[in-house]
């Protein structure tokens, strides 16, 4: 069966860079726990963001109902199609920043009589404000995901939000349900997502963690019956901000004395958190979304492990005030951050290649080792900003390496998150030095199991022996994204070179599975 691994290993050796052909494969072992069953992955993990910036709403999902762009309603459908395929579960929206400057009721009713307004969180751009609230639901049934609307803390108020769920989820009956209804939508919509502000240390309201706890101690008693509540979100590292939050935040106090509570139930049910990705720790010196050298990619991926001790320290900090765990970890913006097109900045609109892949691959799969806490995170951005998951050119619509991860990892939405143990040796370049490999797991409805696997090595292949516990293992088959270069993208001209292939160097023996995976790759696989 060897020899016949080696053969099978030749044949995939053209998915490899020329390098990583002549390169040593890593020898490494991974121990699927399948004895010890963990949490529920929670579907919204593989949550999206989308907000009013550059064009992520306008031309991304909306042209409107005249384009010659196919659309329903306005909203284009080749974006809807491709996003179906993926089952996106939720979308964060209208921002971000731009969502601390946003008032719904500009964007509503007749489009011919919505004001144009100026989104000086983004570049001054106009905003037409022809996609708001009932566009947006709209987008939300066609791709059939929920809604996370994110409330206006900095330059709105408690009843401009309170007006806003009642306009969306009011019985027709009620004013602001005879007010939607006349905007042709009768239906109440359930809204189960409700984020309380947005970055509120910054753009949303430059306040300090002790001023904001009590702000959102005013929103919850005008909110909480809409729908479960989301904390704005820590930056970063900042884990006394969780903390102020919790200690200040998460009961009903009966006095000052934060001890004398009324009430037992958490007023916080979800705490966010938001992490972005440059290549080192410097927002002001981005690396270039292509063209760069292993220097960038090793930085940018050493960058992005440290979610990993971010989502263990502040959970850490949560299991200190809710050791139950009722409350969950919401990473609600977290993605790649490059140098930006500089004839428009406040785009932000990027290539996203391999890296952007390996990336995805590493972070779902922190989140999903920590399926206890994580209960949902939003990918920043879904369509034209940032770390997209689609790219569009007028009427030209490409998918990104990052949506073949998204659609790679799908089967893990809803599974039992499965320990893994990793013996598996460093990649190190420069000062860098991280485990070489990345792996989560978990056991489907139908009892198969998934297992992902990010080789972060540019240069070297990993012959890996993945050893299940507590579970027959009689077959397997994988899917692997990978391309000869680093920076290795789709374009809009040219044939995808990112689709993920099927992997033909694995095998069954003796009840382990022998599996080699190529360098720089994210690899699905299923276990039988
Ligand atoms: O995603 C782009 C911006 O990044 C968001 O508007 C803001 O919340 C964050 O700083």
């Amino acid at each position: 069966m060897k020899t016949v691994m080696h053969l099978l290993l030749a044949l995939v050796l053209p998915l490899a860079a020329p390098a990583s052909a002549a390169a040593q494969p890593i020898d490494s072992r991974i121990v699927v726990r399948a004895d010890q069953p963990g949490a529920r992955i929670d579907p919204n993990i593989y949550g999206q963001f989308v907000e009013h910036l550059g064009r992520g709403v306008y031309e991304g999902i909306w042209v409107g109902r005249d384009s010659p762009i196919p659309n329903v309603r306005g909203i284009r459908s080749d974006v809807v199609a491709a996003l179906r395929k993926i089952r996106v579960p939720l979308v964060r929206w209208p921002g971000g920043c731009f969502g601390e400057l946003y008032h719904w009721r500009d964007a509503v009713g007749p489009q011919a009589e919505r004001p144009v307004g100026v989104n000086t969180a983004w570049g001054d751009e106009p905003e037409t404000n022809a996609f708001g609230s009932l566009e947006f639901m709209d987008f939300l049934g066609q791709i059939g995901a929920q809604p996370f609307l994110s409330i206006n803390v900095a330059s709105g108020s408690p009843a401009e939000a309170q007006a806003w769920l009642q306009y969306l989820t009011g019985p027709a009956g009620s004013g602001p349900g005879r007010l939607r209804a006349s905007h042709g939508h009768a239906e109440p919509f359930k809204i189960p997502f409700i984020g309380v502000g947005n970055e509120t240390w910054g753009c949303g309201g430059n306040m300090t963690a002790e001023y904001y706890a009590d702000i959102y101690r005013q929103y919850v008693s005008v909110l909480k019956s809409y729908g479960t509540l989301v904390a704005a979100d820590a930056n970063s590292d900042d884990y006394g901000w969780t903390e102020t939050l919790l200690k200040r935040a998460l009961y009903r106090h009966a006095t000052a004395t934060p001890l004398a509570y009324i009430s037992k139930n958490p007023q916080i049910s979800m705490l966010g958190l938001h992490f972005y990705v440059f290549a080192g720790n410097d927002w002001t010196r981005k690396s270039p979304a292509v063209g760069f050298g292993e220097a960038d990619w090793a930085m940018a991926l050493d960058r992005a492990q440290r979610m990993e001790d971010m989502v263990s320290r502040h959970a850490a900090v949560m299991d200190r005030y809710d050791p139950e765990r009722r409350i969950g970890l919401s990473v609600n913006e977290w993605g790649t951050w490059w140098a930006t097109d500089p004839a428009r900045p406040s785009n932000l609109q990027q290539q996203t290649t391999l890296r952007d892949a390996v990336i995805a691959g590493l972070t779902l799969n922190i989140f999903q080792n920590h399926a206890e806490r994580v209960r949902m995170a939003n990918l920043a951005q879904m369509v034209n900003v940032l770390q997209a998951m689609i790219l569009t050119r007028g009427e030209q619509m490409l998918v990104t390496p990052t949506y073949h991860v998204f659609d790679l990892y799908q089967v893990h939405q809803g599974g039992t998150s499965l320990p893994v143990q990793l013996s598996a040796p460093d990649y190190v370049f420069g000062d860098v030095k991280l485990p070489a490999l990345s792996v989560s797991a978990s056991r489907g409805e139908g009892g198969a199991i998934h297992l992902s696997i990010v080789n972060l090595d540019p240069q070297r292949p990993a012959r890996i022996v993945v050893d299940v516990r507590g579970q027959a293992v009689s077959a397997a088959s994988g899917r692997a994204i990978t391309a000869p270069a680093i920076d290795a993208r789709p374009d809009f001209d040219a044939a995808d070179p990112l689709v993920p292939v099927a992997l033909r160097t694995l095998a069954v023996e003796q009840g382990a599975l022998h599996v080699t995976v190529p360098a720089k790759s994210v690899t699905m696989l299923e276990i039988r």
